[in-house]
């Protein structure tokens, strides 16, 4: 069709070929086109990091990026982590030191703490705090989401990114 750009994408692994507007952010292309509504959308302005999802390996907020500037790159979401049976340490972590309540913002933390916790294995509190400082969680007030990055951080294993089946 007229206008539209023919976008290939990996994403947790995949191919994916979609023709696409121009306009359409990549937050939208995952929760509505691809169906991974595991990125949230708060802000959609670059705020609060609820939509963060690892660009080729880095953290990047979806929301600011149109879906056709990922044309030829990696893509990886929350889904890429882990699955029920089968978490991701930071995943566990954040289960077990009760680092969520509403979950809201949860994947957004979870997709920028990977790849700072793989670059720094042993973080202090300060780390912690500058790693999580682009992330808003209106629940939890961080304790305890600190309390899980200092659980996870030794169970790594430089378990960088998507679990592949
Ligand atoms: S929804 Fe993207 S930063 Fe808030
Ligand atoms: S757990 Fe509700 S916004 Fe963070």
């Amino acid at each position: 069709m007229q206008g539209l750009f023919n976008l290939s994408v990996n994403v947790n692994g995949t191919a994916y070929d979609r023709a696409v507007e121009p306009r359409l952010l990549l937050s939208d292309f995952l929760r509505h086109d691809l169906g991974l509504t595991g990125t949230h959308v708060g802000c959609e302005h670059g705020v609060c990091g609820a939509c963060t999802i690892l660009f080729d390996g880095q953290p990047a907020r979806s929301c600011l990026l149109f879906a056709v500037m990922a044309h030829g790159h990696e893509v990886t979401t929350v889904e890429g982590l882990g699955t029920i049976g089968n978490l991701h340490p930071i995943q566990q972590a954040f289960m077990e030191a009760h680092g969520l309540q509403c979950g809201y913002c949860t994947p957004g933390f979870l997709m920028t703490l990977v790849p700072f916790l793989n670059e720094t294995p042993d973080p202090s509190e300060e780390e912690i705090r500058e790693a999580i400082s682009g992330n808003l969680c209106r629940c939890t007030g961080y304790k305890h989401i600190m309390d899980a990055v200092k659980l996870a951080a030794p169970k790594m294993n430089h378990q960088t990114l998507p679990r592949k089946d």
